[in-house]
């Protein structure tokens, strides 16, 4: 039974939803997604909440939320991409939780993503130089995980393994 939460942090499109189920299926614990509990709980889509109540709103409910799954154990918690934003978010994962910052550079993420339409982040005019500042305003606050995973390979496999070796 493991004991910690393993809890994976990064950009948009770093792979992190993919890689979490992997991890939940092998390990055969529970995945919990906190973009896919705001959701199921308010019955809306991110970027509808994004639209109706704005951003800030939505990082007041991704604060609750993360407040509370991370008094859980042994559950893999897959984290939307703006959780560093609030320094007590990382601080509540980390008291019961390994944090694994899945890295990836803004090429490879835009490429992945580019054709998906719901990422309220990436509806402007140049999302690839948004990505880019984005990216650089947030590299700090990734950095702040306990261990940095290479995610840029297209597998899941390389990162999946590595992350296993580590808990
Ligand atoms: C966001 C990332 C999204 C989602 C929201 C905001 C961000 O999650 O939480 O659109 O600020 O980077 P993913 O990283 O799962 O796309």
């Amino acid at each position: 039974m493991m004991d910690k939460n393993v809890v994976l942090i990064g950009f948009m499109g770093s792979g992190k939803s993919l890689i979490a189920c992997e991890l939940g299926r092998r390990l055969n614990v529970e995945v919990i997604s906190t973009d896919a509990l705001i959701e199921a709980r308010r019955g809306e889509k991110i970027h509808e909440i994004f639209k109706s109540q704005g951003e800030a709103f939505f990082r007041d409910l991704e604060a609750e939320t993360i407040k509370e799954i991370s008094q859980r154990r042994g559950i893999v918690i897959d984290c939307g991409g703006g959780v560093v934003l609030r320094k007590e978010n990382l601080q509540h994962l980390k008291t019961n939780g390994i944090v694994f910052y899945l890295q990836a550079t803004p090429e490879v993420i835009y490429e992945r993503i580019k054709k998906e339409g719901h990422r309220p982040l990436l509806t402007v005019p140049d999302p690839l130089g948004f990505m880019k500042q984005l990216y650089q305003q947030r590299l700090p606050l990734y950095n702040q995980a306990d261990f940095m995973i290479d995610a840029n390979d297209a597998s899941i496999e390389g990162p999946v393994a590595e992350i296993l070796k580590r808990i």
